[in-house]
């Protein structure tokens, strides 16, 4: 599968000043809609600059979503940002699971999965991370630690059958943020399970898997031909605008 997926994760990088930059430099791109056209590009910015970036990209080739959201629907809950609301302003997708999360945060696979049915049921694509430790990778314990992520959003999904687009992202841990991503050999091997252990779930077919972790315009290249990877969700190097076009160009 070709390449056609890329993610922005723009983690809590960005400044407002930043967000107006990105946006200056993207307004007067002349070539980004040949770059991306038949692709699509969509950038998880924080909560606070949702809104705003929803409403100057709405008529461009960018969707907007959210790094993360509340298992709960709505009401008191201090803090917490409800799919609901997310919903409102037209998020297209949403982040759930991502390692920061499950480690500053301590959220466990059933509560990811919780917010997994919550982003399902209200149309939105949920991006669910799942990645091992460099200590779980030494310990022969990767696919294991993979399965046992997504078992809960698995169990769930045996009984789904509606067409909401969702994403699989693979992150392994010590490849996020590092420089290192990890062998095409590993990256096979992971894939090919994955899609082994979609193919169960009836919805299979709208199952994408993406891969993340220092995806930049220097390591792309290694990225290439991993027939089951459709996309990549990219940290650090998306947000600079020229940076992710040029990853873009370049996958
Ligand atoms: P990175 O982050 O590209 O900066 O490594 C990726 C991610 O954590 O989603």
């Amino acid at each position: 599968m070709a390449i056609k997926y890329y993610f922005a994760n723009w983690k809590m990088y960005q400044s407002l000043s930043a967000v107006q930059q990105f946006l200056k430099d993207y307004n007067k791109d002349e070539s980004w809609q040949n770059v991306v056209h038949n692709r699509h590009v969509g950038i998880a910015a924080s909560y606070e600059y949702l809104y705003f970036l929803q409403q100057k990209l709405k008529k461009s080739w960018i969707s907007v979503g959210a790094q993360d959201c509340s298992q709960f629907l709505q009401g008191a809950y201090t803090g917490q940002v409800s799919v609901q609301s997310l919903a409102e302003i037209q998020a297209n997708f949403c982040i759930v699971g991502h390692s920061e999360v499950r480690q500053f945060l301590g959220q466990s696979d059933e509560l990811i999965a919780l917010k997994f049915k919550l982003l399902i049921a209200a149309n939105m694509s949920p991006i669910i991370c799942i990645g091992e430790t460099l200590t779980q990778k030494e310990d022969g314990m990767t696919l294991q630690v993979l399965f046992d992520q997504l078992e809960p959003v698995l169990r769930f999904l045996q009984s789904y059958q509606g067409s909401v687009k969702i994403f699989i992202a693979y992150e392994p841990v010590y490849a996020i943020g590092t420089g290192q991503i990890p062998s095409k050999k590993d990256l096979q091997e992971v894939f090919y399970f994955l899609q082994n252990v979609v193919q169960q779930v009836p919805v299979a077919k709208n199952v994408m898997f993406l891969y993340g972790g220092s995806v930049s315009s220097k390591t792309v290249s290694q990225l290439q031909d991993i027939s089951e990877i459709s996309g990549f969700l990219i940290g650090k190097a998306s947000i600079d605008f020229q940076e992710l076009k040029k990853i873009v160009e370049l996958a």
